[in-house]
């Protein structure tokens, strides 16, 4: 049995696979369609989240299978304050796979160490979000043709962000990858991301202005300031309105640069970029539920 709790779990070529068969879902939707029939998939959330959720829901519906869970530890009985691997042994009784949400990190893996099913990280605290991972990689895939040689700008929570963070680590491994890590001080990227990639011999430059470096990115990652990882409320005030992309920063931008997020966005990215052909966040999403297909088929052992 397998879990999900670091896009690393998977090699690169298992990672291959498993976009290939998210880009044959894509085409051939039908060929999947009762692939899970009897299969249920348990979405357990402690945390808020309208993507991950609904589109791991949306995948095991479009598989066949069917869904239960929770959206909100006060309607679990967490709010009694029964522990995560006693509530896995409980799911495990009830379905076949089951995706988590957490405030806490690494409570996801406490609750693979307890559990009898297939446990995906569906986003631990300002740790791993793998599954955002996975579709950020898919779209780039699926959208460049690749994986490698790219100048990819990231912006914005460096700091808290755990997609940042699971989106480093997996990019890390692909060839001639440069990072441009874009944020103010006090939102920089942790060091122990910095120290792996000088090990790796991987280039990276720190910048605060997004004005300074969007021009020569290939791959741009917006990202919002996280208001629930803040312990006061007048730091995010005074950060949360650091960066906003408008028609005049995609001006300064190349012709084929694409605008990545894992959304929900706040003000980070104006509505006015929507209609941009760069914009690629919204097809972003739908990648997420190809991708999010997949995982549960290769994880469930009925990938074909
Ligand atoms: N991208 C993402 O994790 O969105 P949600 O918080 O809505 O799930």
């Amino acid at each position: 049995m397998r879990h999900l709790m670091n896009p690393l779990d998977f090699t690169v070529e298992e990672l291959n696979q498993l976009f290939d068969l998210a880009n044959d879902i894509e085409k051939n939707p039908e060929k999947y369609a009762h692939i899970c029939a009897g299969k249920k998939l348990a979405t357990c959330f402690y945390e808020p989240s309208t993507r991950t959720r609904l589109s791991f829901e949306t995948a095991m519906y479009n598989l066949g299978g069917t869904v239960l869970g929770f959206s909100d530890a006060a309607s679990s009985s967490a709010s009694k304050g029964e522990s995560v691997s006693d509530t896995i042994r409980i799911i495990s009784c009830y379905a076949d796979i089951c995706a988590m949400r957490h405030p806490k990190e690494g409570a996801p893996m406490v609750a693979a160490g307890k559990s009898r099913i297939p446990v995906i990280n569906a986003g631990d605290g300002g740790h791993q979000h793998p599954t955002q991972t996975l579709t950020d990689l898919l779209t780039i895939r699926s959208l460049k043709g690749r994986l490698s040689d790219f100048t990819i700008g990231l912006c914005g929570d460096l700091k808290f962000g755990r997609t940042v963070h699971s989106l480093i680590n997996a990019l890390a491994r692909y060839e001639n990858i440069r990072f441009v890590f874009i944020s103010p001080p006090e939102l920089k990227v942790p060091d122990y991301i910095t120290e792996m990639l000088k090990e790796k011999g991987i280039a990276y430059e720190e910048v605060i202005r997004l004005e300074d470096c969007i021009a020569k990115l290939d791959l741009l990652y917006m990202t919002r300031v996280q208001r629930e990882r803040f312990f006061n409320e007048e730091d995010y005030v005074r950060l949360k309105d650091f960066y906003i992309l408008d028609k005049s920063k995609m001006n300064l931008a190349g012709k084929d640069m694409l605008v990545l997020h894992p959304l929900p966005r706040v003000n980070e990215i104006s509505v006015e970029v929507d209609t941009d052909e760069r914009a690629a966040y919204f097809k972003q999403v739908q990648y997420g539920v190809y991708v999010r297909m997949a995982l549960i088929l290769t994880l469930l052992e009925l990938a074909c």
